[in-house]
């Protein structure tokens, strides 16, 4: 197949939770690319991107990315917080760098987890956090579920994060961000099979590979015109010449995250 193995590996990795997912990037093999930026992008600041959310341990270890929607409410992926439990989550604003003590850190008092997901594979890929305490950022606005046209294949998103600058790589201690133009359906489909759920993804990156998000990045915003759009998801390895991102098709969620926000 396509590699549908590395893919499976990717998401039993990252639901096993921070810890184990730390130690499985310990373990990996030594990638012999030369570590690139989210891949292929450039550092930005939290100043710049006031939205985006480290989500991490307890202790502070960032293990996946959010989004700020509302004082209160962060959007994520629902493979970031399968057997995580609200106690053991924290969410940290206004902190460019992962080893900082900047910005504001904020307990979580409840996780919705789409209750259809079960791996991201199979699509449904979203959560919602509410947060003990508010945000002092401001949120950024998010897709009506009518916005399906913002998914034209060549369109330019923008994707952040702190995940890792390589396949196998490690993650990146500064925010970084790139664009990558939207793939279509069809062209998705030939690369994923029935991986690629139509209803729920939707794919980013360059047919030559070199530019996506990565192991760390997950939850975190994909942008198309400054809305967020998408919610990193997974992908075969990390900007791997016809394997583009695979993101939460928001639009389809968008009643749903609204329903959480209003919660
Ligand atoms: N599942 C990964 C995470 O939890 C994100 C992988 C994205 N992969 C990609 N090739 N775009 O961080």
């Amino acid at each position: 197949m396509f590699g549908s193995r590395r893919a499976r590996q990717t998401a039993a990795t990252l639901v096993a939770g921070a810890a184990a997912a730390a130690t499985a990037l310990l373990a990996s093999p030594t990638a012999s690319a030369a570590p690139q930026p989210i891949v292929g992008g450039t550092t930005t600041t939290t100043a710049a991107y006031p939205f985006v959310m480290q989500i991490t341990d307890a202790s502070g270890s960032q293990f996946c990315g959010g989004t700020l929607v509302a004082a209160n409410k962060v959007v994520t992926a629902a493979h970031c917080m399968a057997g995580e439990s609200a106690g053991n989550v924290r969410v940290v604003g206004g902190r460019t760098d992962l080893n900082g003590t900047d910005g504001t850190v904020a307990k979580v008092s409840r996780i919705w987890v789409n209750p259809d997901y079960t791996d991201a594979t199979n699509g449904h890929d979203v959560a919602v956090l509410t947060l003990a305490t508010s945000m002092p950022y401001k949120p950024v606005s998010y897709v009506s579920s009518s916005q399906t046209d913002v998914y034209a294949a060549g369109a330019t998103a923008r994707i952040l994060g702190w995940g890792t600058t390589s396949e196998n790589g490690s993650s990146s201690n500064q925010l970084r961000t790139a664009t990558v133009p939207l793939v279509s359906d069809s062209s998705c489909k030939s690369s994923y099979g029935s991986d690629f759920v139509q209803s729920d993804m939707v794919c980013a990156g360059y047919s030559s590979g070199g530019v996506d998000t990565c192991q760390g990045d997950s939850g975190g915003p994909l942008l198309i015109g400054g809305v967020l759009a998408g919610i990193t998801s997974w992908g075969e390895g990390c900007a791997e010449a016809g394997y583009p991102g695979v993101y939460t098709r928001l639009t389809t969620f968008s009643a749903l995250v609204t329903a959480q926000v209003n919660s």
